[in-house]
């Protein structure tokens, strides 16, 4: 079991071992029974960190935030529209001086093609670990809360059918970072990984080399499809949500097109049904209710979004805990 943690950081779950990622979990899951037995966990006294996001969040903001506190640590909370960061200042000076005065810079920054460049920015000028929160390619905190949630159900994972559906939503152009994670991470624990979209909402070609070499190694598949009901077909655990068409029309020069011509792309109970008998249905929220799925799905029996949305909570406590205390 890996231990020492001191220097890593936490942009992308690719850069963290298999070994690495079983001890987060391990150390996620010792979090959850002392927080549900009330064990005092204030490994992070003293620690200071800043959570810096340029967009809006529920559960990552709250989780950092509670976490730390839990943790005995106090977190800085950071709008960035009223930093210097909004009058221009660099990624380079704002990571040094944060590196000063505290123990880790948490950020989220989704814009497309320079939110991951503005936090390997952070990473080159830090001298304290740099948490993605997310970013226009990645969400290894989500990711990771997913991982812990279906073992959390099912247990061992090797040859769970896991399908990340692409859904329809009315809300903003939403990044990629949720699907883009899940379809590198789950082939690594020997899942069979099915990515079902309409043409015009693929992931980026590299995403889909490492997520086939992965389930290579690691004894899973990747199918690749555009028939939502084939996805749905005898699935352990289905994931539809939307994401925006960033890889085929990064200028939106569509507009809405493409996505109006897939509304029927909704998770209902009849979709449900095509699952397995005991199928899980996951989300990493927020949901857009009525448009990517029906209430009666995301509330329904096969529904662990509320498990999956706690999970985050002990998952992003043991990444602090692992890269801002111990060894
Ligand atoms: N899933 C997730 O990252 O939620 P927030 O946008 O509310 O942080």
């Amino acid at each position: 079991m890996q231990t020492c943690f001191r220097g890593k950081h936490f942009i992308t779950l690719q850069e963290w071992t298999k070994e690495e990622i079983d001890t987060l979990l391990e150390v996620s899951f010792d979090l959850k029974k002392k927080f549900a037995m009330g064990i005092n966990t204030s490994y992070l006294e003293n620690k200071t960190m800043f959570l810096m996001f340029f967009e809006q969040s529920t559960r990552t903001r709250n989780s950092m935030e509670a976490g730390i506190a839990q943790l005995g640590g106090h977190a800085n909370y950071l709008d960035t529209s009223t930093m210097q960061v909004a009058h221009g200042e660099v990624a380079k000076d704002t990571a040094v001086i944060l590196s000063r005065f505290g123990h880790a810079i948490a950020c989220r920054n989704c814009f497309w093609e320079s939110g991951n460049k503005y936090l390997r920015e952070m990473e080159e000028n830090s001298t304290v670990p740099i948490i993605n929160m997310q970013c226009d390619l990645y969400h290894p905190l989500q990711a990771v809360a997913d991982l812990m949630t279906m073992q959390e159900k099912m247990g061992d994972l090797k040859r769970k059918k896991v399908s990340v559906i692409w859904a329809y939503a009315t809300s903003h152009k939403k990044p990629i970072s949720v699907p883009l994670s899940q379809v590198l991470l789950f082939p690594r624990y020997g899942m069979d990984v099915w990515l079902a979209h309409p043409k015009g909402y693929e992931l980026p070609d590299w995403v889909i080399r490492q997520a086939e070499e992965s389930a290579i190694k690691h004894g899973g598949t990747l199918t690749i499809t555009n028939d939502m009901d084939a996805a749905y077909k005898d699935a352990d655990v289905v994931i539809p949500k939307n994401w925006g068409n960033w890889v085929t029309d990064p200028e939106n020069k569509l507009g809405n097109e493409l996505l109006e011509a897939n509304r029927g792309w909704i998770c209902t109970e009849e979709k449900i049904s095509f699952g397995n008998e005991d199928v899980y249905y996951m989300h990493a929220l927020p949901a857009d209710r009525g448009n990517e799925v029906v209430d009666a799905v995301i509330d329904g029996p096969h529904s662990i979004v509320y498990d999956e949305a706690e999970n985050r909570l002990h998952t992003a406590k043991a990444v602090m805990v692992l890269l801002m205390g111990g060894k």
